[in-house]
């Protein structure tokens, strides 16, 4: 079936940075589906020629090695402009009518502020847009609470079915947080050992090196919690902690995921202190270059704030597999690296044999690297090599990396959830009612920490985070995996 996009926000950054380069990603990969048109939309008045040149002139920019003029030239001609007012319903119907391939599926992409949705929604409802091969993407910030949540979901659901609306969570158009699926499920060896019985704890660590500066104002209405750990870190969580499923169908992926999210133990007055660590970076030193700390940061303009750009959260899912297996979360700006990774800590059964040897950093690892390079480690204890007359332990790492793989990789993680909107896929989406119960999670760790005070304690940019995140580890006879040199 032809399939028309329509790009509201057509000229705006999302579009330009990730959305038309990704589909670009299609064409190149041959999966751009004969007879697909694109239509950016906007406001303002462009000319075609104008808009091509601007969206080729971000292409070449964004795509770098993966820029090829001839798939340009097969691409380009895809690409229109309409100019129009998405909250009208008259200018959705001129654009529908003038334009649009009579029965084609419809993908309305709302790259704009979700404080206009509910007011697209009617007009696309008004102008004929919202019937059964309309499929709508939209991503997050869904809102900022479950009460604000459910408010634009509301307006969603008025006029689309669920199997119409896709919700994106980039990191499940990752690679390697796909990969969790086949390493967890086409690799029997793991299986037997996924539980409590077998694992001690988990860790799962979203680092960035990028500061709050240029979007301060909305970190103000975020923090670290609602920007990262409410989608990317819960969502990657899940894939970790999930049931197999019946099969890898959306339905029975997101049915999973959802019972993870419901089993979460929540974090509230009674724990939250000894369950949370919040902090806000500090002046310090990126890279040898000085940077300031969030107060610091020109958009501030020195407004106070307690807002976190680190927090690290002890989850622990209250389910036969989990439960006493606790999975520590922690993401932050202005951190020493960029890095991501999943981190298996299993048990060690203290046998007599080796007991005078094995220490608690002998344990057995599996780290899993999300990026920026993809891999896997496994941490294993092996025999000194010599003449020695015990048999002395060495700690050695087998390393596999994907570098290799990801080096045939030839587009990103939008153009993966692109692709499977235009095929009607909605298993890397996520469900209504999974954004709802992470929200039901987060809210009650963001009322605690109110209700109790729970304040940022500071950490010098470029360092690995506040010490009160090594000593919450601490109280547990932990610590953190300190990346590569651990
Ligand atoms: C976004 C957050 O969702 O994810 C940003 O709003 C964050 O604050 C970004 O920097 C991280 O994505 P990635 O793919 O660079 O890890």
């Amino acid at each position: 079936m032809n399939t028309d996009i329509l790009l509201v926000g057509g000229d705006g950054d999302l579009a330009l940075r990730k959305l038309y380069p990704s589909l670009y990603y299609l064409a190149l990969n041959g999966c751009m589906p004969a007879n697909t048109k694109i239509f950016g939309m906007a406001r303002s008045a462009r000319e075609r020629d104008a808009f091509v040149a601007l969206v080729k002139k971000w292409l070449i920019e964004n795509t770098g090695a993966l820029y090829d003029e001839a798939i340009w030239n097969e691409f380009a001609p895809c690409l229109h402009f309409v100019q129009g007012d998405s909250t009208d319903p008259d200018s959705l119907k001129r654009i529908k009518d003038t334009y649009f391939t009579q029965d084609a599926s419809l993908i309305v992409y709302l790259a704009v502020p979700p404080s206009i949705f509910g007011k697209i929604c009617t007009a696309l409802e008004t102008a004929g847009m919202t019937g059964e091969k309309t499929r709508v993407v939209v991503e997050k910030p869904l809102g900022n609470s479950k009460e604000a949540f459910l408010a634009i979901d509301a307006e969603f659901s008025r006029v689309f079915k669920e199997n119409q609306i896709f919700r994106i969570d980039h990191y499940l158009g990752k690679e390697s947080v796909q990969n969790l699926l086949a390493l967890r499920f086409a690799n029997d060896i793991f299986e037997p050992l996924w539980n409590h019985r077998h694992i001690d704890h988990i860790q799962i660590t979203v680092s960035e090196m990028v500061g709050c500066g240029n979007r301060w104002d909305f970190y103000q209405e975020t923090g670290a919690i609602r920007d990262m750990v409410q989608n990317h870190l819960l969502q990657v969580l899940c894939l970790v902690c999930m049931e197999p499923p019946a099969s890898l169908d959306a339905d029975y992926v997101r049915a999973e995921k959802l019972k993870i999210l419901k089993c979460l133990k929540p974090i509230n007055t009674t724990n939250v202190k000894e369950a949370t660590v919040r902090g806000q970076y500090q002046a310090g030193t990126i890279g040898g270059e000085q940077v300031p700390g969030y107060l610091q940061e020109e958009e501030s303009q020195g407004r106070p704030s307690d807002v976190e750009t680190y927090v690290a959260i002890k989850a622990e899912i209250e389910n036969f597999r989990w439960s006493g297996t606790p999975i520590y979360l922690r993401t932050g700006k202005r951190l020493d690296k960029r890095h991501g990774e999943i981190v298996i800590t299993f048990k060690q059964n203290n046998t007599r044999l080796f007991r005078d040897q094995l220490t608690d950093n002998s344990a057995n690892q599996l780290v899993i690297h999300l990026q920026p390079d993809e891999g896997i480690r496994i941490r294993m204890m092996n025999k000194k090599a010599g003449l020695d007359a015990r048999v002395p332990l060495i700690d050695r790492t087998m390393d596999l990396s994907f570098c290799e793989t990801a080096k045939e990789k030839r587009h990103d993680a939008y153009s993966r959830l692109l692709f499977d909107v235009i095929r009607n896929d909605q298993t890397l989406f996520v469900s209504q009612p999974e954004v709802e119960a992470a929200w039901d999670w987060i809210d009650t760790i963001r009322a605690a920490w109110a209700s109790e005070d729970h304040r940022t304690v500071g950490y010098a940019a470029g360092s690995a985070g506040p010490q009160a995140s090594d000593d919450f580890m601490a109280q547990d006879n932990r610590h953190w995996h300190n990346g590569a040199t651990d």
